[in-house]
């Protein structure tokens, strides 16, 4: 019989559908992201060789930027209305609907994945899932760049969207370790006003 369970994918796709138009208005541009972030994501992308995928797109934002500084980008997420409007704000960049849990790339097609926080609302049982498809998809030598949510220890919280979680730095780049990655570099940022942030680079 064919199973109508609810699966977190579903509700991570409703939850962002109902708020695209929202998100993107508060979070849909580059200038709402710190400078720190940009010149992270931008030195990271100029070392990179090959395609890079923004894994987790959302409106776009991160692509475009992506493609600035200098690889072939491209787009995806789970959510159809964030790739309407990414289509419409970048027509001269790619995006798909798509899942990270099955992605449309061959075994080392790309020299990099950014996964700016779009790994938020998984799991911590399920996140080996999606970072098994990168370290597919990621030549041998390609980057991998998170961004997510930090904190001293794991949790969910209540995101302004759907359920999150958050996840200690050393317990993040272990499951990076586990998938296959080599953790290159971590960085977080504290401040008032705002959650804890951290990022890993990593190397297939
Ligand atoms: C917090 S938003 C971040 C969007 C964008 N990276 C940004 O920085 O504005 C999380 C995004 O990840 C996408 N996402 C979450 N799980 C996904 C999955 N399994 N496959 C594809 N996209 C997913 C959501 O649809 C949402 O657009």
């Amino acid at each position: 019989m064919e199973s109508t369970s609810t699966q977190p994918g579903d509700i991570v796709r409703e939850s962002y559908s109902a708020r695209s138009q929202e998100y993107t208005d508060l979070l849909g541009s580059m200038t709402s992201t710190h400078p720190s972030d940009r010149a992270l994501v931008s030195s990271w992308a100029a070392a990179l060789t090959g395609p890079v995928l923004d894994a987790g797109c959302g409106p776009g934002q991160w692509t475009d930027f992506l493609a600035e500084c200098g690889p072939a980008a491209s787009g995806i997420d789970l959510v159809p209305e964030f790739v309407g409007r990414a289509r419409m704000q970048y027509p001269n960049r790619s995006f798909d609907v798509g899942s990270f849990e099955a992605l449309d790339a061959a075994p080392e097609s790309l020299g990099g994945v950014l996964a700016w926080y779009s790994l938020i609302h998984h799991r911590p049982q399920d996140i080996q899932t999606p970072l098994a498809e990168f370290a597919r998809v990621i030549r041998p030598g390609g980057g991998l760049l998170v961004g997510f949510f930090e904190g001293a220890t794991a949790g969910t919280f209540d995101h302004a969207v759907t359920t999150a979680y958050r996840w200690p730095m050393a317990e993040l780049s272990r499951e990076l370790v586990t998938a296959g990655f080599e953790v290159i570099e971590t960085h977080t940022r504290t401040g008032s006003g705002y959650r804890p942030h951290g990022a890993i680079t990593a190397r297939r």
